[in-house]
Protein backbone atom coordinates (compact mmCIF):
# COMPACT_ATOMS: atom_id res chain seq x y z
CA UNK A 1 0.00 0.00 0.00
CA UNK A 2 1.26 3.33 -0.62
CA UNK A 3 1.38 4.35 3.16
CA UNK A 4 3.48 1.64 3.55
CA UNK A 5 1.08 -0.50 5.70
CA UNK A 6 0.03 -3.99 5.02
CA UNK A 7 -3.62 -4.62 3.57
CA UNK A 8 -6.13 -6.52 5.81
CA UNK A 9 -5.04 -9.36 3.03
CA UNK A 10 -1.42 -9.27 3.63
CA UNK A 11 -1.84 -9.24 7.19
CA UNK A 12 -4.88 -11.91 7.81
CA UNK A 13 -1.97 -14.41 5.44
CA UNK A 14 0.89 -13.70 7.57
CA UNK A 15 -1.07 -14.65 10.69
CA UNK A 16 -2.55 -17.54 8.66
CA UNK A 17 1.39 -18.87 8.08
CA UNK A 18 2.60 -18.15 11.12
CA UNK A 19 -0.43 -20.13 12.75
CA UNK A 20 0.18 -23.23 10.58
CA UNK A 21 4.17 -23.30 11.03
CA UNK A 22 3.38 -23.24 14.77
CA UNK A 23 0.40 -25.56 14.67
CA UNK A 24 2.60 -28.06 12.55
CA UNK A 25 5.85 -27.66 14.20
CA UNK A 26 4.38 -29.22 17.72
CA UNK A 27 4.69 -32.73 18.35
CA UNK A 28 1.31 -33.16 18.98
CA UNK A 29 0.15 -31.24 15.47
CA UNK A 30 -2.73 -29.14 15.53
CA UNK A 31 -4.18 -26.34 13.02
CA UNK A 32 -6.65 -23.76 14.32
CA UNK A 33 -10.66 -24.84 13.54
CA UNK A 34 -10.72 -21.24 13.02
CA UNK A 35 -9.45 -21.35 9.49
CA UNK A 36 -11.87 -23.94 8.38
CA UNK A 37 -13.73 -20.78 7.31
CA UNK A 38 -12.90 -19.59 3.74
CA UNK A 39 -15.46 -19.19 0.95
CA UNK A 40 -15.86 -23.25 0.38
CA UNK A 41 -15.30 -24.37 4.03
CA UNK A 42 -18.24 -21.49 4.95
CA UNK A 43 -20.74 -23.26 2.26
CA UNK A 44 -19.49 -26.84 3.55
CA UNK A 45 -20.27 -25.43 6.70
CA UNK A 46 -23.86 -24.45 6.23
CA UNK A 47 -24.53 -27.89 4.13
CA UNK A 48 -23.21 -29.88 7.32
CA UNK A 49 -25.93 -27.99 9.22
CA UNK A 50 -28.90 -29.69 6.84
CA UNK A 51 -27.34 -32.92 7.56
CA UNK A 52 -29.54 -35.76 9.05
CA UNK A 53 -26.75 -36.23 11.58
CA UNK A 54 -25.96 -33.56 12.49
CA UNK A 55 -28.49 -32.56 15.12
CA UNK A 56 -27.77 -29.23 16.64
CA UNK A 57 -28.29 -26.41 14.30
CA UNK A 58 -32.17 -28.16 13.82
CA UNK A 59 -32.22 -28.73 17.40
CA UNK A 60 -31.39 -25.25 18.48
CA UNK A 61 -33.53 -23.33 15.76
CA UNK A 62 -35.86 -25.18 17.25
CA UNK A 63 -35.01 -23.80 20.77
CA UNK A 64 -34.79 -20.37 19.63
CA UNK A 65 -38.02 -20.52 17.83
CA UNK A 66 -40.05 -21.92 20.51
CA UNK A 67 -38.67 -19.69 23.02
CA UNK A 68 -38.04 -16.21 21.05
CA UNK A 69 -40.91 -14.20 23.38
CA UNK A 70 -39.20 -15.38 26.31
CA UNK A 71 -35.81 -14.10 25.15
CA UNK A 72 -37.23 -11.19 23.54
CA UNK A 73 -38.61 -10.39 27.18
CA UNK A 74 -35.02 -11.24 28.94
CA UNK A 75 -33.49 -8.86 26.02
CA UNK A 76 -35.66 -6.26 27.18
CA UNK A 77 -36.79 -3.08 24.17
CA UNK A 78 -34.10 -1.25 21.96
CA UNK A 79 -31.29 -3.60 22.45
CA UNK A 80 -28.66 -3.65 20.25
CA UNK A 81 -27.76 -7.50 19.22
CA UNK A 82 -24.11 -8.48 19.14
CA UNK A 83 -23.65 -12.11 17.67
CA UNK A 84 -20.21 -14.23 17.62
CA UNK A 85 -19.01 -15.89 14.52
CA UNK A 86 -22.48 -15.02 12.50
CA UNK A 87 -22.03 -16.93 9.55
CA UNK A 88 -24.98 -16.67 7.44
CA UNK A 89 -26.82 -14.52 10.05
CA UNK A 90 -29.82 -17.05 9.66
CA UNK A 91 -30.40 -17.87 13.36
CA UNK A 92 -30.63 -14.26 14.38
CA UNK A 93 -33.35 -13.33 12.45
CA UNK A 94 -35.43 -15.66 15.35
CA UNK A 95 -34.81 -13.05 17.53
CA UNK A 96 -34.95 -10.08 15.85
CA UNK A 97 -38.45 -10.48 14.41
CA UNK A 98 -39.58 -10.94 18.18
CA UNK A 99 -37.18 -8.30 19.66
CA UNK A 100 -39.21 -5.28 20.80
CA UNK A 101 -37.47 -2.69 18.81
CA UNK A 102 -34.25 -4.16 18.07
CA UNK A 103 -31.72 -0.85 17.82
CA UNK A 104 -28.72 -2.46 16.12
CA UNK A 105 -27.08 -5.81 14.66
CA UNK A 106 -23.32 -6.37 14.88
CA UNK A 107 -22.51 -9.36 13.52
CA UNK A 108 -18.92 -9.85 14.26
CA UNK A 109 -17.13 -13.13 11.73
CA UNK A 110 -13.86 -14.37 10.90
CA UNK A 111 -14.78 -14.92 7.11
CA UNK A 112 -14.72 -11.22 5.54
CA UNK A 113 -16.46 -11.61 2.57
CA UNK A 114 -19.25 -13.66 3.95
CA UNK A 115 -19.92 -11.60 6.81
CA UNK A 116 -20.56 -8.55 4.16
CA UNK A 117 -22.99 -10.77 2.04
CA UNK A 118 -24.73 -12.01 4.79
CA UNK A 119 -25.14 -7.82 7.01
CA UNK A 120 -25.91 -6.82 3.60
CA UNK A 121 -29.14 -9.38 2.83
CA UNK A 122 -30.05 -9.16 6.47
CA UNK A 123 -30.33 -5.14 6.86
CA UNK A 124 -32.16 -5.57 2.89
CA UNK A 125 -34.95 -7.89 5.36
CA UNK A 126 -34.68 -5.17 8.31
CA UNK A 127 -35.32 -1.95 7.53
CA UNK A 128 -34.62 0.92 10.35
CA UNK A 129 -32.37 -1.55 11.88
CA UNK A 130 -28.54 -0.50 11.90
CA UNK A 131 -26.39 -3.07 10.91
CA UNK A 132 -22.56 -2.90 11.35
CA UNK A 133 -20.28 -5.71 10.72
CA UNK A 134 -16.91 -6.11 12.44
CA UNK A 135 -14.99 -7.89 10.69
CA UNK A 136 -12.52 -9.61 13.80
CA UNK A 137 -11.59 -13.18 15.24
CA UNK A 138 -13.95 -12.51 18.19
CA UNK A 139 -12.19 -14.46 20.62
CA UNK A 140 -8.89 -12.00 19.76
CA UNK A 141 -11.33 -8.91 21.09
CA UNK A 142 -12.67 -6.80 18.13
CA UNK A 143 -14.83 -3.28 19.32
CA UNK A 144 -18.59 -2.33 19.80
CA UNK A 145 -19.88 0.72 17.89
CA UNK A 146 -19.55 3.56 20.12
CA UNK A 147 -22.53 4.43 22.49
CA UNK A 148 -22.88 0.55 23.30
CA UNK A 149 -24.81 0.67 26.40
CA UNK A 150 -24.39 -2.59 28.57
CA UNK A 151 -27.98 -2.76 29.77
CA UNK A 152 -29.26 -2.69 26.29
CA UNK A 153 -26.92 -5.15 24.99
CA UNK A 154 -27.19 -8.80 23.84
CA UNK A 155 -24.51 -10.80 22.97
CA UNK A 156 -25.54 -13.55 20.96
CA UNK A 157 -23.23 -16.99 20.46
CA UNK A 158 -25.40 -19.94 19.04
CA UNK A 159 -24.41 -23.05 17.04
CA UNK A 160 -22.21 -24.29 20.40
CA UNK A 161 -19.32 -22.47 18.44
CA UNK A 162 -18.32 -21.75 22.54
CA UNK A 163 -17.10 -25.64 22.13
CA UNK A 164 -13.96 -24.56 19.97
CA UNK A 165 -12.77 -23.67 22.99
CA UNK A 166 -11.30 -25.99 25.78
CA UNK A 167 -12.91 -24.96 29.25
CA UNK A 168 -10.12 -23.13 30.76
CA UNK A 169 -10.45 -20.94 27.37
CA UNK A 170 -13.96 -20.72 27.69
CA UNK A 171 -13.99 -19.51 30.69
CA UNK A 172 -11.07 -16.64 30.03
CA UNK A 173 -13.54 -16.17 27.02
CA UNK A 174 -16.60 -15.50 28.46
CA UNK A 175 -15.03 -13.14 31.12
CA UNK A 176 -13.26 -11.24 28.85
CA UNK A 177 -16.68 -10.96 26.80
CA UNK A 178 -18.46 -9.70 30.12
CA UNK A 179 -15.92 -7.30 30.26
CA UNK A 180 -15.97 -5.94 27.26
CA UNK A 181 -19.82 -5.90 26.85
CA UNK A 182 -20.00 -4.47 30.56
CA UNK A 183 -22.22 -4.98 33.56
CA UNK A 184 -25.25 -5.80 32.93
CA UNK A 185 -25.17 -7.06 29.52
CA UNK A 186 -26.95 -10.12 28.52
CA UNK A 187 -26.09 -12.89 26.79
CA UNK A 188 -27.70 -16.34 24.77
CA UNK A 189 -25.69 -18.74 23.68
CA UNK A 190 -26.22 -21.95 22.73
CA UNK A 191 -24.32 -25.28 24.15
CA UNK A 192 -24.45 -28.82 23.04
CA UNK A 193 -24.53 -31.22 25.47
CA UNK A 194 -23.15 -34.42 26.38
CA UNK A 195 -25.01 -37.46 24.85
CA UNK A 196 -24.11 -41.14 23.59
CA UNK A 197 -21.21 -41.60 21.73
CA UNK A 198 -22.90 -43.17 18.74
CA UNK A 199 -24.79 -39.68 18.14
CA UNK A 200 -21.87 -37.55 18.83
CA UNK A 201 -19.68 -39.60 16.38
CA UNK A 202 -22.00 -39.64 13.74
CA UNK A 203 -22.95 -35.94 13.89
CA UNK A 204 -19.46 -35.02 13.19
CA UNK A 205 -18.89 -38.05 10.82
CA UNK A 206 -21.57 -38.10 8.47
CA UNK A 207 -22.98 -40.74 5.72
CA UNK A 208 -22.56 -38.32 2.83
CA UNK A 209 -18.83 -36.98 3.98
CA UNK A 210 -19.92 -33.81 3.91
CA UNK A 211 -18.00 -33.56 7.34
CA UNK A 212 -15.17 -35.02 5.78
CA UNK A 213 -14.68 -32.39 2.98
CA UNK A 214 -15.04 -29.75 5.61
CA UNK A 215 -11.87 -31.19 7.39
CA UNK A 216 -9.97 -31.55 4.71
CA UNK A 217 -10.85 -28.37 2.98
CA UNK A 218 -7.93 -26.69 4.85
CA UNK A 219 -5.43 -28.88 3.32
CA UNK A 220 -6.83 -27.32 0.44
CA UNK A 221 -6.62 -23.51 2.04
CA UNK A 222 -3.04 -24.58 2.83
CA UNK A 223 -2.27 -25.21 -0.37
CA UNK A 224 -3.89 -22.97 -2.15
CA UNK A 225 -3.01 -19.67 0.16
CA UNK A 226 0.40 -20.68 1.92
CA UNK A 227 1.78 -22.73 -0.97
CA UNK A 228 1.28 -25.88 0.23
CA UNK A 229 1.89 -29.44 -1.28
CA UNK A 230 -0.50 -31.71 0.99
CA UNK A 231 -1.42 -34.14 -0.93
CA UNK A 232 -5.14 -34.54 -0.13
CA UNK A 233 -5.83 -38.34 -0.74
CA UNK A 234 -3.46 -39.46 1.34
CA UNK A 235 -5.24 -37.99 4.24
CA UNK A 236 -8.31 -39.42 6.02
CA UNK A 237 -10.96 -37.03 8.40
CA UNK A 238 -11.39 -38.96 11.99
CA UNK A 239 -14.20 -37.83 14.42
CA UNK A 240 -13.61 -39.24 17.99
CA UNK A 241 -15.90 -38.27 21.22
CA UNK A 242 -13.05 -38.42 23.96
CA UNK A 243 -15.26 -39.36 26.78
CA UNK A 244 -12.29 -37.98 29.03
CA UNK A 245 -12.47 -34.73 27.75
CA UNK A 246 -15.72 -34.35 27.01
CA UNK A 247 -14.89 -33.22 23.63
CA UNK A 248 -15.43 -34.58 19.51
CA UNK A 249 -11.75 -34.15 18.46
CA UNK A 250 -11.75 -33.56 14.44
CA UNK A 251 -8.48 -35.01 13.04
CA UNK A 252 -6.70 -35.72 10.01
CA UNK A 253 -4.86 -38.75 9.60
CA UNK A 254 -1.90 -39.12 7.19
CA UNK A 255 -2.63 -42.66 5.86
CA UNK A 256 1.25 -43.22 4.76
CA UNK A 257 4.21 -41.67 6.02
CA UNK A 258 4.99 -38.65 3.57
CA UNK A 259 6.12 -35.16 3.57
CA UNK A 260 4.47 -32.10 2.94
CA UNK A 261 5.85 -28.88 2.55
CA UNK A 262 4.62 -25.03 3.40
CA UNK A 263 5.48 -22.19 1.98
CA UNK A 264 9.08 -24.42 1.09
CA UNK A 265 9.17 -25.82 5.14
CA UNK A 266 9.07 -29.61 4.71
CA UNK A 267 7.04 -31.69 7.48
CA UNK A 268 6.92 -35.76 8.17
CA UNK A 269 3.90 -37.44 8.62
CA UNK A 270 4.17 -41.06 10.00
CA UNK A 271 1.34 -43.51 8.63
CA UNK A 272 -1.23 -42.72 11.10
CA UNK A 273 0.19 -39.81 12.45
CA UNK A 274 -2.65 -37.38 12.48
CA UNK A 275 -3.25 -33.31 13.23
CA UNK A 276 -6.13 -32.17 15.65
CA UNK A 277 -8.16 -29.88 13.82
CA UNK A 278 -10.94 -29.27 15.75
CA UNK A 279 -12.18 -29.72 19.38
CA UNK A 280 -16.00 -29.95 20.11
CA UNK A 281 -16.66 -29.63 23.93
CA UNK A 282 -19.59 -30.47 25.41
CA UNK A 283 -21.60 -30.06 28.57
CA UNK A 284 -24.16 -30.48 31.19
CA UNK A 285 -26.06 -28.10 32.10
CA UNK A 286 -25.00 -27.37 35.18
CA UNK A 287 -21.39 -28.19 34.50
CA UNK A 288 -21.86 -24.87 32.28
CA UNK A 289 -23.78 -23.24 34.52
CA UNK A 290 -20.77 -23.94 37.00
CA UNK A 291 -18.08 -22.59 34.47
CA UNK A 292 -19.98 -19.13 33.31
CA UNK A 293 -20.55 -18.30 36.88
CA UNK A 294 -16.90 -18.59 37.38
CA UNK A 295 -16.48 -16.42 34.67
CA UNK A 296 -19.25 -13.65 35.99
CA UNK A 297 -22.66 -14.67 34.04
CA UNK A 298 -25.08 -15.52 36.24
CA UNK A 299 -27.56 -18.10 34.36
CA UNK A 300 -30.99 -16.67 33.99
CA UNK A 301 -32.82 -19.47 32.35
CA UNK A 302 -31.89 -22.41 30.61
CA UNK A 303 -34.01 -23.62 27.39
CA UNK A 304 -33.49 -27.68 26.70
CA UNK A 305 -35.16 -30.22 24.05
CA UNK A 306 -37.24 -33.25 25.05
CA UNK A 307 -34.30 -35.34 23.62
CA UNK A 308 -31.96 -33.68 25.92
CA UNK A 309 -29.42 -33.18 23.10
CA UNK A 310 -28.83 -29.27 22.93
CA UNK A 311 -29.36 -26.22 25.70
CA UNK A 312 -29.91 -22.27 25.24
CA UNK A 313 -28.53 -20.97 28.40
CA UNK A 314 -29.63 -16.76 28.98
CA UNK A 315 -27.40 -15.36 31.39
CA UNK A 316 -26.54 -11.65 33.12
CA UNK A 317 -23.11 -10.35 33.80
CA UNK A 318 -22.82 -9.28 37.06
CA UNK A 319 -20.18 -6.78 37.75
CA UNK A 320 -17.56 -8.79 40.39
C1 LIG B 1 -19.42 -24.31 14.40
C2 LIG B 1 -17.88 -25.04 16.01
C3 LIG B 1 -20.19 -25.25 16.43
O1 LIG B 1 -18.24 -27.89 16.56
O2 LIG B 1 -20.21 -28.52 15.93
C4 LIG B 1 -19.39 -28.98 12.65
C5 LIG B 1 -18.22 -26.94 13.73
N1 LIG B 1 -17.26 -29.05 12.85
N2 LIG B 1 -18.96 -30.14 12.16
C6 LIG B 1 -19.22 -27.79 15.83
C7 LIG B 1 -18.31 -28.28 13.10
C8 LIG B 1 -17.68 -30.18 12.27
C9 LIG B 1 -19.25 -26.69 14.76
N3 LIG B 1 -19.16 -25.34 15.38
Amino acid sequence: MMDGSLSRAAVTDARFLADVLAGLSRPDRTLPSKYFYDARGSALFDAICELEEYYPTRTEMALLARHAGEIAAFAGPDATVVELGSGSSVKVRLLLDRLTTPAAYVPVDISHDHLVQSAARLAADYPGLAVTPVSADYAAGFDLPVGTVPERTLAFFPGSTIGNFTPDDSRTFLAGLGRRLGAGSRLVIGVDRKKRRDVLEAAYDDARGVTAAFNLNLLARINRELDGTFNLGAFAHRAVWAEAQGRIEMHLESLVSQTATVAGRPFRFAAGETILTEISCKYTISGFQALAADAGWRSCCVWTDERGLFSVHALVFEDR
